[in-house]
């Protein structure tokens, strides 16, 4: 029952560095992340620091040296997280310059729902994390964690997920003392709901959100390589997608927006436009927003 094949991959890696580079508009939340993760994985370097600058030591450096390796990554769907922590692995390991194995959980982390399955899961995921990364350096990406994590207090009836979030808990404390180089990205889309104990550990939590003019921009310019189109069409298309109710989110405009227009432009053998894009636009409609999600 605790059959669970982790997802692997090695970086730094090509295709995971032209994903990160493709992710456009939220440039503070990959710097961020690929800032807190090296810190974590590399006690060194905060130790290097403090003896240059704080040779008599530093309190607040021993405090920063003992929290927990977890990173949350939280917010509406369609906005990178999942496209970001599959590939920092790749410009982390380009800081480091150390190789980074890269673990993902499968989507059913959860199980069937037997008793004790999701506990064991759990804890098999990390002996697996541990085993595979050995003494290198490693992330396990926690994807869709929000059932996981979610309130203990909320979950007075499902005791399986008590458990398995009270063995989330122990493992990252494990993490903590063990100085394993293994640290933890869990992703969540219901921040709210997260559990208190489980949001205190965390070292880092970026917030991820629909994109606003700028970041629309950014998005356009992109889709617009390679394709002649001049600022006041950008302008347009930038004004076209700012839809108030609800906004597009990035996956909105990457994925279903320009595959619209792509496929038109197929469809009738011409080549891809701008008009292509403003009316693919005009005749998307946003995805909805997550039923209490704030974002
Ligand atoms: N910030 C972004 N910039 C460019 N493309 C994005 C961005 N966010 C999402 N996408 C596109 O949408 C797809 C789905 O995004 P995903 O990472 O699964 O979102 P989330 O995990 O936040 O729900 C990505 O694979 C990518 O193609
Ligand atoms: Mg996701």
């Amino acid at each position: 029952m605790t059959e669970l094949q982790l997802l692997e991959t090695k970086h730094p890696d090509k295709a995971a560095r032209a994903h990160f580079d493709e992710l456009v508009g939220i440039d503070s939340q990959k710097e961020q992340l690929v800032e807190e993760l090296h810190a974590l994985l590399d006690p060194g370097l905060v130790t290097a620091w403090v003896k240059k600058h704080h040779p008599g030591g530093l309190a607040l450096a021993d405090k920063m040296a003992h929290r927990s390796p977890l990173v949350l990554l939280e917010g509406d769907v369609g906005c990178g997280k999942t496209a970001l922590a599959c590939a920092v692995g790749t410009p982390l390991a380009e800081r480091m310059r150390e190789r980074v194995t890269v673990l993902e959980t499968p989507s059913n982390i959860r199980g069937t729902g037997l008793v004790g399955e999701v506990s064991a899961r759990i804890s098999a995921a990390f002996t697996q994390a541990k085993s595979r990364i050995g003494t290198g350096h490693g992330l396990l990406i926690i994807d869709e964690g929000d059932d996981l994590g979610t309130q203990r207090a909320q979950m007075q009836a499902h005791h399986e997920d008590r458990a398995g979030l009270n063995v989330l808990i122990k493992q990252i404390d494990l993490r903590q003392r063990a100085q394993t180089r293994l640290a933890v990205v869990l992703i969540t889309s219901r921040a709210d709901d997260l559990d208190a104990a489980l949001m205190r550990r965390a070292s880092l939590r970026l917030r991820f959100e629909r994109p606003d003019k700028h970041a629309r921009r950014q998005v356009f310019e992109r889709l617009l390589e390679g394709i002649s189109s001049t600022k006041r069409q950008v302008d347009e298309l930038v004004e076209l997608s700012d839809k108030r109710e609800t906004p597009f989110s990035y996956s909105d405009l990457v994925v279903r927006v320009a595959g619209a227009a792509f496929r038109r432009a197929l469809r009738e053998n011409r080549p891809m436009s701008v008009e292509f894009l403003m009316d693919a636009v005009r005749h998307t409609a946003p995805s909805p927003l997550l039923a209490g999600a704030s974002g």
